[in-house]
């Protein structure tokens, strides 16, 4: 077997369709682009319907497969009838990366409960309805990957982002939940728990010095992580070589929670 034809058997997403959260930036823009670049046809989600829209054209710009299912995580109605938009083009889901998400920080005592609810619905509530939305199928057809986005939050805290730790350390519980109820029927449910990227998320943090000197001390690679760098996990999720992972919570960290 060729080098070529060992990489598409086992980390290929040729023929599969590959659904994204939060997909107009950040991460899930770059896994989205992985995972067509992979070969999978990809399905754009955003809250901003215009730069869905703007992301999915870009990737047909470059000869990829791609189409924008515009919606918001939170609304159920919404969210089913963006994943039926997508079984409608293209017969089903074989992946879902269930990747939006939302931040405010401050210190615990100043949240107000509207901001601590959104924060749950965003992230939690969000995965809730995709999962609900895409599973009817893949139970159907025996067969499906679900990437849930934690982070390192789920496993350590820092301080201003209670909610957030809250709802990701939820998500870690989910992914465990989801894999033990639906292993059986062929359906596998991991997370992946990224360390401090590189995106419009944590702008504030990488303009603020001392935390820019804590990421180049404290953190092995001495680095911010990049988008690229959680894409080609969220795509080796969804591939073939990740068939027997399931339940799992994956650190993508440059190291940190290896650290004391
Ligand atoms: N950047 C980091 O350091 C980091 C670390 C750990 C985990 N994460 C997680 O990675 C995910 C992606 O974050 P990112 O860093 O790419 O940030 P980002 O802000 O670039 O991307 C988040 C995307 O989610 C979309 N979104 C927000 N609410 C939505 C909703 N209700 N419905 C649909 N889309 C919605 C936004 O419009 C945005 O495009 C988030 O879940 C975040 O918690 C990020």
């Amino acid at each position: 077997m060729s080098a070529q034809a060992f990489l598409e058997n086992r980390f290929g997403l040729g023929g599969s369709v590959f659904l994204v959260t939060g997909g107009a930036g950040g991460i899930g823009f770059a896994a989205a682009r992985a995972a067509a670049q992979a070969g999978a046809r990809v399905a754009v989600n955003d809250l901003d319907a215009d730069r869905a829209e703007q992301a999915a054209a870009s990737l047909r710009d470059d000869g990829l497969e791609a189409m924008a299912v515009p919606f918001s995580v939170t609304e159920p109605a919404a969210v089913r009838a963006g994943v039926a938009a997508v079984l409608d083009r293209w017969g089903r889901v074989d992946s879902l990366f269930s990747n939006a998400g939302n931040q405010i920080r401050k210190p615990f005592l100043d949240y107000r409960t509207e901001e601590w609810a959104s924060l749950w619905q965003t992230h939690v509530d969000g995965a809730f309805n995709l999962c609900q939305a895409v599973l009817p199928s893949m139970v159907e057809r025996r067969s499906g990957r679900i990437v849930l986005m934690a982070s390192v939050a789920a496993f350590g805290a820092r301080g201003t982002i209670s909610p957030y730790a809250t709802a990701k350390g939820g998500l870690a519980a989910m992914t465990r939940a989801l894999a033990v109820e639906y292993g059986p029927l062929g359906i596998s449910c991991n997370a992946i728990a990224p360390g401090f990227v590189a995106t419009g998320f944590t702008v504030a943090m990488q303009e603020n010095a001392a935390f820019q000197s804590y990421i180049e001390s404290d953190v092995p690679a001495r680095r911010w992580g990049t988008p690229d760098d959680i894409a080609g996990v969220a795509v080796f999720l969804a591939g073939p070589a990740s068939g027997f992972i399931n339940g799992q919570v994956i650190p993508v960290d440059g190291g940190l929670l290896a650290t004391l």
